[in-house]
């Protein structure tokens, strides 16, 4: 029998056209001077202006803050915490995808606790208090808004930082699949590719528990049967909100279970290559799944690597690491990093550098 401990973490508000309502609940947290950060897709969508109104008309004063970029990094981090100061912000509201929800929890580390970004790489590292937050994902997703962890990259060295804590907590989850409908068709491919990964690796981790197993199944069950209708169907509203909800369980499942393998690989080609993290993750989930292959799983497990290819088609998503800039004699050194990530801890199969390689040279 596996002991766990759990804590469900934040407040879930569900539904389309539930932007709306960011004013009252910001007031009702007790916000007054909020920094918002935001993505620049989202502030071009017109979101910021709407939410930096609906926040005012409640009588707050809004900071924005969107200097950063798809992998956020810690000189951006220190950057919005230097905006924070300017604000006396008293509160943080993330509006975007990833991106956005990773770079405000960084941001309130730095603002509460202290520069260097560093300093909190791992789990548990801040001891004063940290801001109230609201999440609001505008993908579907990498559940960031489910977690207590921040993946910032290191500005210098590329290397991706886990950088988790209790207090890093969003206090609501703002879920409105409306504003998920403009993201353009790639980000939409690439964050549910993501997002479908994040069921499959939690479900079979060695910290998996009975909680995190049914966040991974219901995340599963819910991803894999409205991707394609995302895909072909850009407007289809309720699809969106299954999506949404998905990702956002599969968010659930990961702070519960960690992840694997897939995740441990496709960092090291995001550092090198600048791949972005659903095509990396779209390259190798099946062969992990493989190369993971328990027979206890029997005739559904075979058939997963086929099914995940086929989204991954669905999906426009190059399928091989030399469609996709990878050159052969990267490899060992791709193989060393990966085993260096602590993710790969966490996978069902003891991983190492010989195992990355096999994944790497299956996938090439
Ligand atoms: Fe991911």
């Amino acid at each position: 029998m596996q002991p766990f401990d759990f804590t469900p973490l934040n407040r879930v508000v569900f539904g389309p056209g539930r932007l709306a309502e960011i004013g009252t609940l910001a007031r009702h947290q007790g916000f007054q001077r909020v920094l918002l950060v935001a993505d620049q897709g989202v502030r071009a969508a017109g979101y910021v202006d709407r939410a930096r109104a609906l926040l005012e008309a409640e009588g707050l004063s809004v900071t924005c803050f969107h200097d950063f970029d798809a992998n956020p990094d810690t000189a951006m981090v220190e950057a919005g915490a230097e905006a924070a100061r300017q604000a006396l912000a008293d509160s943080i509201i993330a509006l975007g995808g990833g991106s956005s929800l990773d770079t405000a929890k960084g941001v309130n580390f730095v603002y509460t606790n202290g520069a260097p970004m560093k300093r909190y790489w791992g789990w548990g590292k801040a001891d004063r208090p940290m801001l109230p937050m609201i999440g609001i994902p505008t993908t579907a997703g990498t559940g960031s808004e489910a977690q207590t962890y921040a993946l910032i990259s290191d500005a210098a060295t590329h290397v991706k930082m886990a950088c988790g804590d209790p207090k890093a907590a969003f206090r609501i989850a703002l879920l409105d699949p409306e504003l998920c409908l403009t993201a353009p068709p790639a980000v939409r491919a690439t964050a549910g590719y993501d997002a479908l990964s994040h069921a499959v690796e939690t479900w079979v981790t060695t910290k998996r528990n009975p909680f995190s197993l049914a966040y991974s199944q219901q995340a599963f069950r819910l991803i894999h049967d409205c991707f394609e209708t995302v895909l072909r169907q850009p407007e289809n509203i309720e699809a969106m909100g299954q999506m949404l909800l998905g990702s956002h369980l599969a968010g659930m499942a990961i702070e519960n279970s960690m992840l694997g393998a897939t995740h441990a690989c496709a960092n090291p080609l995001t550092a090198r290559y600048g791949t972005v993290h659903g095509v990396a993750i779209a390259l190798l989930l099946r062969h992990v799944v493989e190369w993971n292959g328990n027979p206890e799983y029997g005739a559904l497990h075979a058939d997963l690597p086929l099914r995940l290819l086929d989204l991954a088609q669905a999906a426009g998503l190059p399928t091989r690491l030399r469609d996709a800039g990878v050159s052969a004699e990267h490899i060992p050194a791709l193989a060393e990093a990966a085993a260096q990530q602590w993710t790969g801890r966490f996978n069902p199969r003891p991983f190492d550098a010989a195992g990355a390689r096999e994944i790497y040279e299956c996938a090439f």
